[in-house]
């Protein structure tokens, strides 16, 4: 057991930044070595284990809030599941591998996530939809509403931002049940970019729209990632609001049993992430946010992200690993 002798907050969460990198670069590694194969499932657990590996490796005494999902459907990383070598009390967001398909596909944007934040700070999402709408920062508070209508929430950003709303892009997930919210964007002129998978990484684009091109992410995507994306969103500055879907009885229930008094409520983005917490994402597949793994002969490239929200700081850690053999597959 680590002996963690620094009182519990800020100066913890400096030492655990790069510690967290490590768990997400060997969990992309992980699952990059399975890129391509067409096997989501076999992707996704090589991720699974190598996260849960490094994160018990961790000075700290983690419960994991956001997994795999509930304990009877996951084996491992689910929720309510203790990580961590002994320390400091913390709560632990997990997404191994964000775009199992995207991964399976060797297609672009899959990432591994995970964030780390004081304890009792992170929602506790069931693993059900979410209905999501973020923008970056600068804007005032409330230019956008969950429960405004699509077409207002586009003129009321475009008016803010001082453009014409043909000038905003709008990211949403393509699926079918966007239909109508797409045909609503377009009406006010604007434009719909639409990603396959990956809605962390859509939440972030906001946050640099000069950059990325994207003003506004909008849609339903899984509640786990959205307070994933929230957590990080929070760390650079933005606007985000999410809402649980909870159309059976039977999601009532187990979000009621994870502590959910009110099935409508709107979240806002300090909500789903209230407390300091830091955000590292590692590049599985190449994506706009972030490289993929590169296997090298006697080398592994990774590129991380770190977001800590007390700070604000962003670091992108480009890391080549010559020891190779902390990437082989352990028992
Ligand atoms: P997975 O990595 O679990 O496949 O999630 C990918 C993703 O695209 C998320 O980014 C997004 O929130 C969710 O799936 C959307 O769910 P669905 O594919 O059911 O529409």
């Amino acid at each position: 057991m680590t002996d963690i002798t620094v009182p519990q907050g800020k100066i913890i969460e400096r030492i655990l930044s790069m510690e967290l990198v490590r768990v997400t670069e060997r969990a992309a590694v992980a699952a990059a070595r399975l890129r391509g194969h067409g096997n989501e499932k076999a992707a996704d657990q090589a991720a699974v284990d190598a996260m849960r590996r490094e994160l018990n490796r961790l000075p700290i005494e983690g419960t994991v809030v956001i997994g795999e999902g509930e304990r009877d459907e996951a084996p491992m990383l689910f929720i309510g599941e203790k990580v961590g070598a002994g320390g400091p009390r913390v709560d632990i967001a997990v997404d191994p591998l964000e775009g199992t398909t995207l991964c399976a596909k060797d297609m672009p944007g899959s990432i591994a996530v995970m964030a780390m934040a004081e304890s009792g700070t992170l929602l506790a999402a069931p693993d059900v939809y979410m209905q999501k709408i973020a923008i970056g920062p600068g804007y005032p508070k409330g230019v956008v509403h969950l429960d405004a209508r699509p077409e207002d929430n586009i003129r009321n950003l475009a008016r803010a931002k001082g453009v014409d709303p043909s000038e905003i892009t709008a990211l949403v997930l393509d699926r079918p049940r966007h239909a109508d919210l797409i045909a609503a964007i377009r009406s006010t002129g604007a434009a719909v970019r639409l990603i396959s998978d990956g809605d962390v990484a859509g939440v972030i684009y906001t946050a640099n729209p000069d950059e990325t091109g994207i003003d506004i992410y909008m849609g339903i995507g899984a509640a786990p990632e959205g307070v994933l994306a929230a957590g990080a969103l929070r760390c650079i500055g933005g606007q985000m609001q999410g809402r649980l879907i909870l159309d059976t009885e039977e999601k009532r229930e187990r979000a009621r049993g994870m502590g959910v008094t009110d099935p409508d409520r709107v979240y806002d983005m300090e909500d789903l992430a209230s407390g300091d917490v830091i955000v590292a994402a590692t590049g599985v597949t190449d994506g706009a946010l972030l490289r993929g793994v590169r296997f090298g002969k006697n080398v592994i490239e990774t590129e991380t992200i770190v977001y800590r929200s007390v700070t604000g700081t962003v670091r992108r850690i480009i890391a080549e690993h010559r020891d190779l053999s902390k990437f082989q597959l352990e028992g």
